[in-house]
């Protein structure tokens, strides 16, 4: 077991923890971040995203002894003074979910991809967000999403 401060969402948190344990689960489990969902646990489905340091991320696939000081940014931790972002906001906007599972590493993974192409064509949305997967088949509203979120304000 190991004492690691991870730097999440502008706090800095304090957790006991194996450094081989993910970091999604240190999030879920020692941190109660739930948005952060569990769905395969191996890198393919997204449903763990997180930004590190801007940048999608799987959480699943993260073990904590190497995150050191990078900045952790989770779904709860993406509005700013109570207000959503305008990816969050097309979401909402556009239905773009059913169940929500899927839902917070969409949402990550688009701004994620606005933040370093803020206006993508259809394929390099389709290219970015081609690991996340939506077993409820909301795709055509999460694209509708990103072109509206695209069509917005800076992530
Ligand atoms: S739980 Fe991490 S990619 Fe599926
Ligand atoms: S909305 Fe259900 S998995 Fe995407």
């Amino acid at each position: 077991m190991g004492e690691f401060v991870l730097h999440i969402n502008d706090s800095h948190l304090r957790v006991t923890a194996a450094p081989e344990e993910s970091l999604l689960s240190v999030l879920r489990d020692h941190l109660k971040l739930t948005g952060t969902h569990y769905g395969c646990g191996e890198g393919q489905c997204g449903a763990c995203t997180v930004l590190l340091d801007g940048v999608a991320s799987r959480s699943c696939l993260m073990p904590v002894g190497g995150v050191g000081d990078t900045h952790i940014v989770t779904i709860e931790g993406l509005e700013q003074n109570g207000r959503l972002t305008p990816v969050q906001q097309a979401f909402l906007d556009e239905g773009a979910f059913q169940c929500g599972y899927c839902t917070s590493g969409m949402v990550l993974s688009a701004v994620s991809l606005l933040r370093q192409t803020p206006h993508p064509t259809d394929q390099q949305i389709f290219a970015s967000m081609n690991g996340n997967i939506c077993r409820c088949g909301t795709y055509p509203r999460i694209l509708a999403a990103i072109r509206r979120a695209a069509n917005g304000a800076t992530q």
